[in-house]
């Protein structure tokens, strides 16, 4: 029996490709809004080939309110998955003005035709696409979600004022004395890597890659000529930095968890924040070494400076998503590297092979 009908913003992006396809094999229904800046259609396509579903996909900003409005009148969604924006932290401090109006219009635009739709039927229930850069650069390791935030460059500020946004909402339900209040579920990713096991679909950045696991397949197909490995004097297992590195099918069943949590009876009372990550810190060139010798491949690597702004090390506790949302990532580092390779291999230029 088909379930309710869910909004993806950004849905054909590299984690919300992902989603779409945990939540079709959920039976939920699939409503996209994506404007393509950072994604194909193709991605969308082959989310269909792989689940024998289709999805209603709309080309457009979600900063575009009338747009927005129409979705909400033309579908009954029951809950929105916010992903579209803009999320590269270096271009972010070169641009601050478009992340600030991508990231937080978008998402004020979205919880206005929210808003106004509820009106109607209860739809103010939303998974926001938060990030472990909020944590700014922490003092204790592994992250808890009650720890004090911070931002270190203007993505991450753009993710900070969005999540303290959202908590005003269902404090503007009590005074209202909302029947329907807003249920929020804030999740802050560590660091996404994989791709569904089929190799249809997976990471597809435009120009160099920024982060680590697309510059690794990049240079393992031949695109790129090596790697640069950033530091190598951090105080960390081996000097390179150490990030929890999360397969992107585990953090797709994260948001159905989410969805389904908010949708439960129990719902998620007002605002809540959810780690999704491992819980296992990897280096840099312990990653190297596992996606080399899973492949069987060589990935060539030269060690050069520290990246600024980067942190030593970096990993989650998600004990609230296990106990709250009954989620856990199952999925192992040679599970992600591999699923990488796949993806990477047979689409050597991308969406574009
Ligand atoms: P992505 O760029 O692949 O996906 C984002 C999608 O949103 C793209 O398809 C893009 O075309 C679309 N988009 C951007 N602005 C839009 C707008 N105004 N209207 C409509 N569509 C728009 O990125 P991703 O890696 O899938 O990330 C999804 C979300 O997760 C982002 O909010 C990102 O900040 C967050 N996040 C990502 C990571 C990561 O490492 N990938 C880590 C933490 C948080
Ligand atoms: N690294 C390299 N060489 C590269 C790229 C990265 O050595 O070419 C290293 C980095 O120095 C770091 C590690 O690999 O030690 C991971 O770097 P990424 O750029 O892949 O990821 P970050 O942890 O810097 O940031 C990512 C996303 C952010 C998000 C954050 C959440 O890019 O958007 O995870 O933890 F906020």
């Amino acid at each position: 029996m088909a379930q309710a009908t869910i909004l993806v913003t950004g849905g054909a992006g590299y984690i919300g490709s992902h989603t779409c396809i945990e939540l079709l094999q959920a039976n939920f229904n699939v409503v996209v809004v994506d404007n393509l800046d950072n994604s194909s259609e193709e991605s969308l396509k082959r989310v269909e080939e792989i689940t024998g579903k289709t999805v209603k996909f709309i080309k457009g900003d979600v900063r575009d309110a009338q747009l927005m409005a129409d979705i909400f009148t033309n579908d009954d969604i029951k809950a929105t998955i916010h992903f579209a924006g803009l999320k590269a932290v270096g271009e972010s401090c070169a641009m601050p003005l478009e992340y600030y109006d991508n990231n937080i219009n978008s998402t004020l635009v979205l919880c206005q035709a929210i808003e106004k739709a509820a009106a109607k039927a209860n739809c103010k229930n939303l998974v926001f696409s938060s990030s472990a850069t909020v944590y700014g650069d922490p003092d204790k390791l592994p992250l808890t979600e009650d720890m004090l935030l911070s931002a270190t460059n203007p993505y991450g500020r753009s993710k900070l004022i969005i999540e303290e946004m959202l908590r005003d909402l269902p404090e503007s339900d009590k005074l209202n004395n909302t029947s329907a209040p807003w249920s929020v579920a804030l999740l802050r990713y560590f660091n996404p890597v994989g791709a569904h096991e089929s190799g249809k679909i997976g990471e597809d950045p435009g120009g160099i890659p920024n982060n680590l696991m697309p510059f690794i397949t990049q240079t393992a197909v031949g695109r790129r000529a090596e790697l640069s490995v950033f530091g190598s004097d951090y105080d960390t297992v081996d000097g390179t930095g150490v990030r929890d590195y999360i397969h992107v099918v585990d953090l797709a069943r994260g948001h159905v968890k989410a969805v389904e949590k908010l949708l439960s009876a129990e719902g998620i009372e007002g605002v809540q924040a959810y780690n999704l990550g491992t819980g296992d810190g990897v280096s840099v060139l312990q990653m190297v070494k596992a996606f080399a010798t899973e492949n069987d491949v060589k990935v060539p690597y030269k060690l050069v400076d520290r990246r600024p702004g980067d942190v030593a090390a970096c990993y989650a506790d998600a004990t609230r998503a296990r106990v709250e949302l009954d989620w856990v990532a199952d999925l192992s580092l040679e599970d992600m590297v591999r699923d990488s390779w796949k993806w990477q291999s047979l689409n050597p230029n991308g969406y574009e092979s």
